[in-house]
């Protein structure tokens, strides 16, 4: 594994089928050559992440290039977002490899605004098939030390672009079907895409499959408990072992008699949102047992928050 800032060496590893992990303005991501079936397949390996479940490509050029059919909602949406912390469901352009969508006839497209992940697209020239650069089921890297801390000798090339300013994966919207359904809430806030394209339909049955909305997913070694902000004094006196709280920095005031170890965010949403992954990394560092995590509300950001925050308290698998 080689870690630094060339771009050109980066390039030279997606070429060679290799993997590069690549900051973005969301979180880390582990990227492979989105064209090729052999690239795409080493990132599930290296992730132990099902084959089924498909990845987010990125690009820097012309979304018409990816896409078998851009939708004028796509369009509009892409004009006003991208590069940004959106992805957006369309059918899968002839250029992807079925193994980097898990087989699916859609893909998942997406322009970061890193600027060292758009120098890397640049320069490589195709698509970069880029899940989140952590274990499959663990919390997204949010630092170039967080991945190393997953994925070590694993991955080619870490680019270290410093921390992710946004801090919560990308919101992902379909639009392969018609109405826009909303996939994962994320960076992006709901309202900010409803004002473009109109009410985002709540994902269904027939909506494709997305691990990231997996019940426990985003999970940190701790056990998690995500409650409302009043049910916190109630949550702490409950569990036992080593806790935490996570909360937002105003609230701690009245919670002063909880004998436990306090983890504050920001109190802004974007804050929380930035800050949320290295705290849970930092909690299981320390050795916490329980975190109980104040759910922010659920407007703007705060709904990528709260939905991170509910997924890594959700039931695990034994
Ligand atoms: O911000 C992000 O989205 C980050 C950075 C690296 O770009 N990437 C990320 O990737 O979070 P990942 O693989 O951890 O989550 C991607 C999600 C998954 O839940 C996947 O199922 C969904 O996107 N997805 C990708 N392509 C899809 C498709 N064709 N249909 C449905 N869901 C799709
Ligand atoms: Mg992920």
């Amino acid at each position: 594994m080689k870690r630094g800032t060339d771009i050109a060496a980066a390039a030279d590893v997606l070429r060679a089928g290799g993997l590069v992990a690549f900051p973005t303005e969301t979180v880390y991501g582990l990227g492979a050559d989105a064209s090729r079936d052999d690239a795409a397949a080493k990132i599930f390996a290296v992730k132990g992440r099902p084959r089924a479940h498909p990845l987010i490509v990125h690009i820097a050029g012309e979304i018409g290039d990816w896409a078998r059919e851009v939708p004028d909602a796509a369009r509009r949406l892409v004009a006003a977002a991208w590069p940004g912390p959106l992805t957006v469901i369309l059918k899968r352009g002839p250029q992807v490899a079925l193994a980097t969508t898990g087989g699916a006839d859609t893909v998942g497209l997406r322009m970061p605004a890193h600027p060292m992940a758009l120098a890397l697209l640049r320069a490589f020239g195709g698509g970069v098939a880029a899940p989140s650069a952590n274990r499959f089921g663990h919390v997204s890297p949010t630092t170039a030390d967080h991945v190393v801390a997953d994925l070590g000798d694993d991955v080619d090339y870490v680019l270290d672009g410093g921390k992710c300013d946004v801090g919560v994966e990308s919101t992902i919207v379909d639009l392969s079907r018609g109405q826009p359904v909303l996939l994962r809430p994320g960076g992006m806030p709901r309202e900010a895409i409803e004002a473009i394209v109109g009410p985002l339909a709540a994902a269904d049955a027939a909506a494709p499959a997305a691990p990231g909305t997996l019940a426990s997913h985003y999970a940190p070694r701790a056990e998690v408990i995500a409650v409302e902000p009043d049910e916190v004094p109630a949550a702490v006196r409950a569990a036992s072992g080593k806790i935490a709280v996570l909360a937002p920095r105003s609230a701690f005031g009245p919670w002063g008699e909880l004998a436990v170890l306090a983890y504050p965010l920001p109190d802004d949403l974007a804050g929380m949102a930035r800050e949320l992954y290295a705290a849970l990394r930092d909690l299981d560092t320390a050795g916490v047992d329980v975190v109980i995590a104040a759910l922010p509300p659920a407007v703007g950001l705060g709904e990528a928050v709260g939905d991170r925050l509910r997924r890594a308290a959700g039931p695990r698998k034994p």
